[in-house]
C-alpha cells in the first residue's frame, strides 16, 4: 500500500487466528472421537466441494513449521482453538492427555518464540455424543462446557495469555441450528434460542471455572455486522432492529449485564432465575469479528418466516465470498459498541478479521493477493480511527494465517497470509505475509 500505517500504541498486538477443525487434520488419531464437524462433512451435499476437516493443513502434524511461520511474521499473538473432542472424547470424563499434549507442545513452541497463545476453548467442533444428547439445545452441554475448560485450564493455566470461551455464538446458532447450513445442520429458525441461552450459560460458567485456574484476561468473541438499511419504511426499520438485535445484541447485551434484547419468537421459559447473574460474570475483554456489514429490509414476502430480508449491498468491491468489502464499517461498529454500553464495555480485541480471494501460485512460485493487503490496510486505518476517537482496542488478529477448512465452502474459499497447496501442504507465504510482517517491524 501506498502511504505508511500510522503508529499504534505501544503494547497494541498484532496476531493471526485459526481455529481447530480447519487446520489440525488428525480427526481420529491419539483419542479424538468425532465432533458434529466430523459427522456434518459425511452428509452429502453438505460441502460445496465434498470436502472435510480429516486432512486439512495438517497442521496436527506440522505445527513446528506453522509456528516458524508465525515467527517469520513477528506476530506478538496466535489465536488458535482447542478441539473439545481431543480433549474429552465424549464430551463427558476425565481429559483425554494424549489430547492435551498437543496443546502444551504448541503453547511451548510459541513460548519459545515469544509469541502469546491466545486459546479459544469452543470453534465449533462440539463433541458428536454431546450433540446425541441434544448438542447446544440441552441446557446440561453448558455445565459440560465449564467441566472441559477446567480440564483445559488445569493444564495451559499458567501459559495461555487470553483466553475466549466461545467463538461467534451467534454464527453457530444461526448457521449450525436455525438454518442448517453449519454442523449440526439443525433448521430450526427461532426455535434455535435455547442454542444462544445454553452457550451463553455455558460462557458463563466457564468463566467463573478458569478464574479459579489462571489470572490471565478471559473473554468472548462475538461477531458483529453493522445494520444498512435497505429501505426507509416503517417496517424496514422494524426488519434492521430485529436482525440488529439478532446479530449484533443477542450475544452482548446479557454478557454485559442487560439481559435479553426482544427476540421475536422466543420462549423465555428457559432462562432460569440466576442465569443472568451468571452470563454477566465479569469479562476482561470483548473479542470483536468484523467481517462485513449486512444489508436489510422488511421482508418481501408476507408468509416469510424471519421478520427481515437480508440483500446484497450494492457499491461495495467485493471479496469472493461476494462479502462486500467495507472498513468503516469497522470504525462505525467500534465507536457504535463504546457509545452503547459506555464504561461496562471491556477492552476489545478484534479476534478476527479477514478476506477471501481466489490466490493463485504463479509461474515463478509466488502468490501475490493485493486485493488482501488493501483489505487489511483499509480496516487497519479505519480501527486506528475508532482507537483515535476514544475506543479502547488493544489488539487485531487476522483471519487466517493458512488458507483452511472454510466450513461449508470446504477448500473453495482463501482466508490465509499463507497459501496453502492442499495436495502437498506446501505453504507458501503471500504478499500480504510480508506486508504484514513489514508493518508490525514498522510498528515496533
Ligand atoms: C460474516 C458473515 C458470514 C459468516 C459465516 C461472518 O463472519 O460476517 O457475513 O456469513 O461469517 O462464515
Ligand atoms: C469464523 C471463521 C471463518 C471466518 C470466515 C468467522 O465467521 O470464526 O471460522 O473461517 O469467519 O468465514
Amino acid at each position: 500500500m501506498s502511504a505508511r500505517l500510522p503508529e499504534f500504541p505501544a503494547g497494541f498486538t498484532f496476531g493471526v487466528s485459526t481455529s481447530a477443525y480447519q487446520i489440525e487434520g488428525a480427526t481420529s488419531e491419539d483419542g479424538r472421537r468425532p465432533s458434529i464437524w466430523d459427522t456434518f462433512t459425511r452428509t452429502p451435499g453438505t460441502v460445496v466441494d465434498g470436502s472435510t476437516g480429516d486432512v486439512a493443513c495438517d497442521h496436527y502434524h506440522r505445527y513446528a513449521e506453522d509456528v516458524e511461520l508465525l515467527a517469520g511474521l513477528g506476530v506478538g499473538a496466535y489465536r488458535f482453538s482447542i478441539a473439545w473432542p481431543r480433549v474429552q472424547p465424549d464430551g463427558t470424563g476425565p481429559a483425554n492427555p494424549d489430547g492435551l499434549d498437543f496443546y502444551d507442545r504448541l503453547v511451548d513452541a510459541l513460548l519459545d518464540r515469544g509469541i502469546d497463545p491466545v486459546a479459544t476453548l469452543f470453534h465449533w467442533d462440539l463433541p458428536q455424543a454431546l450433540e446425541d444428547r441434544g448438542g447446544w439445545l440441552a441446557r446440561d452441554t453448558a455445565g459440560r462446557f465449564a467441566d472441559y475448560a477446567s480440564l483445559v485450564a488445569g493444564r495451559l493455566g499458567d501459559r495461555v495469555k487470553l483466553w475466549i470461551t466461545l467463538n461467534e455464538p451467534f454464527v453457530h446458532m444461526s448457521f449450525g441450528y436455525g438454518l442448517g447450513v453449519h454442523a449440526p445442520g439443525r433448521q430450526q429458525l427461532f426455535d434455535a434460542f435455547p442454542v444462544a441461552h445454553h452457550q451463553l450459560l455455558g460462557h458463563g460458567l466457564a468463566v467463573t471455572a478458569l478464574r479459579a485456574l489462571t489470572t490471565s484476561p478471559i473473554g468472548i468473541t462475538n461477531n458483529y455486522s453493522p445494520v444498512r438499511l435497505q429501505g426507509s419504511t416503517d417496517d424496514d426499520r422494524a426488519a434492521g432492529a430485529a436482525y440488529d438485535a439478532l446479530h449484533n445484541r443477542l450475544f452482548t447485551d446479557p454478557i454485559l449485564g442487560r439481559g435479553y434484547p426482544e427476540i421475536p419468537g422466543t420462549d423465555p421459559s428457559i432462562v432460569h432465575a440466576s442465569d443472568l447473574d451468571t452470563i454477566a460474570a465479569p469479562i476482561d475483554a470483548l473479542g470483536v469479528n468484523y467481517y462485513n456489514p449486512t444489508g436489510v429490509r422488511a421482508p418481501t414476502d408476507p408468509d416469510s418466516p424471519l421478520p427481515f430480508d437480508l440483500v446484497p449491498l450494492d457499491g461495495y468491491p467485493t471479496t469472493s465470498f461476494g462479502w462486500p468489502v467495507d472498513p468503516d464499517g469497522l470504525h462505525e461498529l467500534l465507536t457504535g459498541l463504546h457509545r452503547e454500553y459506555g464504561d461496562n464495555l471491556p477492552p476489545i480485541h478484534i479476534t478476527e478479521g479477514g478476506c477471501s480471494y481466489e490466490d493463485t501460485i504463479d509461474a515463478d512460485g509466488r502468490c501475490d493477493d493485493p486485493e488482501r493487503v488493501a483489505y487489511l490496510d483499509g480496516h487497519l486505518r479505519a480501527l486506528h480511527r475508532a482507537m483515535a476517537d476514544g475506543v479502547d482496542v488493544r489488539g487485531y488478529y487476522v483471519w487466517s494465517l493458512l488458507d483452511n477448512f472454510e466450513w461449508a465452502e470446504g477448500f473453495t474459499k482463501r482466508f490465509g497470509l499463507v497459501h496453502v497447496d492442499f495436495d502437498t501442504q506446501a505453504r507458501t507465504p503471500k504478499t500480504s505475509y510480508a506486508w504484514y510482517h513489514d508493518l508490525i517491524s514498522g510498528q515496533a
